[in-house]
């Protein structure tokens, strides 16, 4: 591999008694995407505010552009651009002013501000809208606007705090073009994500994070195929459960997972297909009919299911009793 573009080692913060980040490391070379995926609280933001040296952790090492972010954040700002989770700009100026002042902010003199921003805003596509005030534009393109306001200074490492979480599919679709268009430019990118398929579609590798802590890694293909592929989701009346979770516990010899908070019980299906005839035949045979039953492809709740032992998004409560089960359980 080569020499990592963005390096953490060991970085953990508190805030109060909240341990945000709880001993999170992570490497990448240059040239790729490499998306951190995990559920709302997980620390995804919190480590993106101690790479772009935002906020300093209370131990660890940081390393951006081969730049230490933690002893030399001023050097390490030059080499680095931040898209934060709200998008930071100023309503009531347009968006060509929007971008040259975040140019002159990274000290670009007036006429360079002034031709990058042209120069990003038409990358981004808003070179027909720059010149309107940024309360007349939609979601999706204050998120483009953003992403162009990033990119002004020229930065090595991009850093993209979920880029498409609340907006429309299509703006969607069109933002995730323009990452890819910037990686294929020479940018490295460094994107948070709550969506299994953002991950799948633009990240070379993936990290998990949850609860402060990097539970799994590698490119998407490894992370789905340790979930064996595809799974079966039924539901069934709550008198069946235990029983249909015995039954189903046959098909392949692995127990499956229910879920309370959607009453789904999901099981792992290495054969696809198969899998899911072989479950349907043994519910025949103990006379149990689902409500409904269906393949699908694995989501981020799987592979949380599959690392954490708990959905993405749970109370503690339900949590605890699972680890308890899973606990009594070989796996
Ligand atoms: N400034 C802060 N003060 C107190 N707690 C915080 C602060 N920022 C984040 N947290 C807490 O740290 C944890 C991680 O938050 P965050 O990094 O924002 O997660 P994510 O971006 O993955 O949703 C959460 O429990 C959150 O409530
Ligand atoms: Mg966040």
């Amino acid at each position: 591999m080569n020499e990592p573009v963005v390096r953490a080692d060991d970085i953990v913060k508190h805030f109060g008694t909240i341990k945000a980040l709880d001993g999170v490391s992570i490497s990448f070379e240059p040239g790729i995407i490499y998306g951190l995926l995990g559920p709302n609280g997980a620390g995804k933001t919190t480590l993106i505010r101690v790479l772009t040296t935002l906020l300093k952790p209370d131990s660890g090492r940081a390393v951006v552009a081969g730049v230490d972010v933690i002893k030399d954040p001023v050097t390490a700002r030059n080499h680095l651009g931040l898209a934060g989770q709200f998008a930071a700009v100023d309503e009531y100026l347009t968006g060509r002013e929007n971008v040259e002042m975040v140019g002159r902010l990274y000290n670009l003199p007036a006429t360079e501000a002034r031709s990058r921003a042209a120069e990003v805003l038409e990358r981004i596509d808003l070179g027909d809208a720059a010149d309107r005030q940024v309360r007349t534009y939609s979601g999706g393109m204050r998120r483009r606007l953003d992403l162009a306001a990033s990119m002004v200074g020229r930065p090595d490492v991009l850093f993209l705090d979920e880029p498409t979480t609340g907006i429309d599919p299509r703006s969607r679709v069109h933002i995730w073009e323009l990452i890819t268009d910037l990686v294929a430019g020479g940018t490295t990118i460094l994107l948070t994500t709550q969506y299994l398929d953002e991950a799948d579609q633009l990240a070379a590798r993936v990290g998990v994070i949850d609860h402060g802590k990097v539970i799994a890694e590698g490119t998407p293909e490894q992370l789905k195929d340790q979930l064996g592929g595809s799974v079966v989701e039924l539901t069934v009346s709550e008198d069946l459960r235990v029983r249909t979770m015995e039954v189903l516990t046959a098909v392949h010899g692995d127990a499956p997972t229910f879920e309370p908070a959607s009453r789904k019980i999901t099981l792992a299906a290495p054969q696809g297909p198969t899998s899911l005839t072989l479950a349907v035949r043994r519910l025949d045979e103990a006379a149990i009919t689902p409500d409904d039953i269906a393949l699908r492809k694995p989501t981020l709740d799987d592979v949380f299911l599959a690392y954490t032992g708990h959905a993405a998004e749970e109370t503690p409560a339900a949590e605890n009793g699972r680890r308890r089960r899973r606990a009594g359980r070989a796996r």
